[in-house]
């Protein structure tokens, strides 16, 4: 490694990962609220060595042609779908990210949401605070069951599996849908895999946990909604586009479903005025499944590290695109 190479990093992170980074590279850091304009990134990844990003920076192939010394990108996420991974690797840029850290916490914030719908939190609360609770009530603010429903995990990676955990002490019955069946987990976990639409068909609830790919992009749209139960909840806490929105706004207010939590929209944000937040029976939250304290602290370190590791020549723990170091090793 260079003595100091050039790292910039895209906004503030929890302070452990900048300092860890001080200690080994120069750092400039974006301190905005809002993500660095296109511009601006552009004009400091073209001095950069490496790139600690988040995922609201669109690291393309245009981006990496302008920056002739980028080595490595370190993504503050464990999704990666705003980076260009193939374009990456075609130049020998290592791309990292933070899996494995956010698992609990994220499965933690899908089940929240779950409960939030379920049991009306958001309307009950926005109900005591209009002034409106005059008397306890035999019929308000009724909600559905958890416990005892079936819930059917869409993905059973890393964190659908921590959902399925979950879910396992509210005794709930368990349905998986992924690519590959996992026979391992469907005995340690006690689920059963079902194929999308019956899956879709027979649950109560409904919880996403796909990375977004152009297999997963709207993979529920009207069709896959108009199979759910008239009371079934739906939650999102993977990446906004793998739901048609504009297909669930329908779904929601024809009750073709009964509610659904959105950690994550198409796009983000969401446009204020989308129809989408004017109904009672959607909850939408600025994507903060990850947003503990600890998570987010856990999440610099490791970004931090990654990126440290790719600029001085070594494997970094968590790499996306692992081949670039071989290849670099091999010329
Ligand atoms: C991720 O890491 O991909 C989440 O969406 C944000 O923590």
């Amino acid at each position: 490694m260079e003595a100091f190479p050039k790292v910039y990093v895209t906004r503030l992170i929890p302070k452990a990962g900048l300092d860890l980074l001080r200690g080994c590279v120069q750092v400039r850091v974006w301190e905005d609220e809002l993500p660095p304009p296109r511009e601006v990134l552009m004009e400091e990844a073209a001095e950069a060595d490496g790139l600690l990003t988040l995922l609201t920076d669109e690291i393309d192939a245009a981006l990496m042609d302008a920056a002739p010394r980028l080595r490595a990108v370190s993504n503050y996420a464990i999704g990666y779908d705003n980076v260009d991974v193939r374009a990456a690797t075609e130049r020998g840029i290592m791309v990292c990210h933070t899996p494995g850290i956010l698992t609990d916490t994220t499965a933690d914030f899908a089940f929240t949401l779950l409960a939030s719908v379920s049991r009306r939190v958001v309307e009950a609360a926005q109900y005591v605070r209009a002034g409106k609770w005059r008397t306890w009530g035999p019929m308000l603010c009724l909600g559905h069951d958890l416990h005892g429903a079936t819930l059917g995990l869409v993905g059973l990676g890393r964190i659908g599996s921590a959902v399925a955990k979950r879910a396992t002490g509210f005794e709930m019955r368990i349905l998986y849908y992924d690519v590959e069946r996992v026979p391992a987990l469907e005995e340690d976990l006690g689920v059963v895999y079902s194929d999308l639409d019956s899956l879709l068909a027979r649950s109560d609830f409904v919880s996403l946990h796909t990375p977004l790919t152009s297999e997963t992009h709207h993979l529920i749209g009207a069709r896959e909604l108009g199979l759910m139960k008239r009371s079934a909840i739906l939650v999102n806490t993977s990446r906004g586009p793998v739901i048609d929105q504009e297909a669930l706004y329908e779904a929601l207010v024809s009750g073709e479903i009964a509610g659904a939590g959105l950690d994550v929209t198409d796009p983000e944000p969401i446009d204020p005025e989308d129809p989408l937040l004017q109904l009672d029976n959607c909850v939408v939250v600025p994507h903060i499944a990850s947003a503990s304290v600890a998570t987010r602290t856990l999440m610099a370190t490791m970004a931090a590290e990654n990126l440290v590791a790719a600029l001085q020549g070594r494997m970094p723990r968590n790499p996306v695109n692992p081949e670039v170091l071989d290849q670099k090793r091999r010329s």
